[in-house]
């Protein structure tokens, strides 16, 4: 019984839309009607600042990282951790504290990871890090880095199996599903980068000048 209702404490963990609340009760303004309209982490930057964007990117990537640890908090076995991730991925993009419009699925699955397998946490940071000094574009960076993540927990186990030691299939059929729901999330974004139009950040190769 326990199991289940832990679901349903991590989707509610997942629903905290940080991005939301920090605006509010801080900088008395609503993130939803400025910039991209976004509630995460990216464009609590771009209209709050560096303050706040470090706020909701921490608190929504904990927001991940607590849902997946729930079972080994209460002793739940026979169940993957990840589904619990899951849930709080489903919390974070459809909340039910805001209207169920919430973010884009990328920092809350990063926190599922770090629950997960924190070296490997460590690893797709890197990747997304170097795909946003390639592409000064936050959406293009999320995106390309999720399926090469995906592709990573494939070839990973073998390649160097100190940053992930065990081959999951279950890992890795989340890893495609989150990546195509992350694609399905950016489809505005999608728009842009194909018009040339994207928000670009004053990082990387192409930053914003
Ligand atoms: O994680 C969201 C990011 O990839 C894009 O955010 O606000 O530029 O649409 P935004």
């Amino acid at each position: 019984m326990l199991k289940y209702f832990l679901f349903i404490v991590a989707y509610l963990l997942g629903s905290i839309p940080s991005g939301v609340w920090i605006g509010k009760l801080f900088y008395q303004t609503d993130i939803r009607k400025h910039g991209s309209g976004n509630t995460g982490t990216t464009n609590t930057f771009r209209v709050l600042g560096k303050k706040a964007g470090i706020a909701v990117l921490f608190i929504d990537i904990l927001k991940g990282t607590l849902a997946t640890l729930l079972p080994q908090i209460f002793h739940i076995q026979n169940i993957n951790p990840l589904w619990y991730g899951v849930a709080a991925i489903l919390g974070h993009t459809f909340p039910i504290f805001a209207n169920f419009k919430g973010g884009k699925a990328v920092a809350t699955s990063a926190g599922m990871l770090l629950g997960y397998q924190p070296l490997f946490f460590i690893y797709s940071c890197f990747i997304f890090i170097i795909c946003l000094y390639c592409t000064s574009m936050v959406s293009l960076s999320s995106m390309i880095a999720a399926v090469l993540i995906t592709l990573s927990t494939i070839f990973l186990p073998n390649i160097c199996p100190l940053i992930l030691p065990n081959h999951s299939w279950l890992l890795t059929v989340i890893a495609i599903a989150v990546s195509v729901f992350i694609f399905y999330r950016h489809k505005d974004n999608i728009q842009r980068i194909l018009s040339g139009t994207e928000n670009k950040v004053p990082f990387g190769l192409r930053k914003k000048k």
